[in-house]
């Protein structure tokens, strides 16, 4: 898992560093193609419930699994999700980064810096004799206290020799709840947080999500593995 994330977080780096006003989310799902063949991986969404791409490009107000476009050219002060994943050697990666097309406003800096940080207080809680819920409700406490709102319809899941594996991790509930935590178990955590409502509605395409208020949202990933010690994020690079 260690291989494929890493190569996971090396390709998410390239693509970030693609971004720009005039690329279109098709360049930036092409290039991830590219990325992965050289790799000898397999990108991991591509064909997953019959996904077309290998990559999900979700801009403004567009919360997860946004597809490629040629006619969808990035414009200075968007901000878009990249969400990537592969599979290597029968092991997955899974991780995402919200990243400004240029200069963008002060209010969607702060939605994406939330929301990292929200991802990386979900991760502190990946501790041994810790359960499933501590991360919901870590992630759910720092968001809300910020003034943004938590994505209820999509969740982080457990990763391994399948993409999407048990359990199911939402980023929002109770603390205290679900599986005790032990060394060894992978999860990839991934809050969808939004500037306005938290509701969501999917487009006709089938797949992508979108605020019902239209304002922005944002999303980061990592695949995080329990240690006796710290938390392990394989996706970091
Ligand atoms: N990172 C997302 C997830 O964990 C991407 C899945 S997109 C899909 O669910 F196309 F594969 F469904
Ligand atoms: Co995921």
């Amino acid at each position: 898992m260690r291989k494929a994330c890493l190569i996971v977080a090396e390709i998410l780096k390239r693509l970030e560093e693609h971004v720009q006003p005039g690329v279109t989310t098709w360049d930036l799902n092409a290039l991830s193609e590219d990325l992965a063949a050289r790799q000898k991986a397999k990108p991991a969404f591509k064909g997953y419930h019959g996904y077309p791409f290998a990559l999900c490009t979700s801009v403004n107000a567009e919360v997860v699994h946004g597809m490629p476009s040629k006619h969808r050219q990035l414009k200075e002060g968007d901000i878009i999700s990249i969400d990537f994943g592969v599979m290597i050697d029968g092991y997955y990666g899974d991780a995402a980064v919200t990243v400004p097309v240029g200069s963008v406003s002060e209010e969607a800096r702060e939605l994406c810096r939330v929301t990292e940080d929200a991802l990386y207080e979900g991760i502190r809680q990946v501790q041994p004799k810790h359960r499933l819920s501590d991360i919901s409700h870590a992630i759910q406490e720092y968001v809300e206290a910020r003034g943004f709102s938590v994505v209820r319809e999509f969740v982080g899941h457990g990763i391994g020799q399948q993409l999407h594996e048990s359990p199911q991790i939402p980023n929002y509930g109770p603390a205290g709840k679900g599986v005790v935590l032990k060394p060894g178990m992978v999860f990839a955590i991934e809050p969808m947080i939004n500037q306005g409502r938290a509701e969501v509605e999917i487009l006709d395409d089938q797949w992508t999500a979108v605020t019902i208020d239209k304002k922005l949202s944002a999303h980061f990933e990592h695949t995080v593995a329990v240690t006796e010690n710290e938390p392990d994020i394989l996706t970091k690079g």
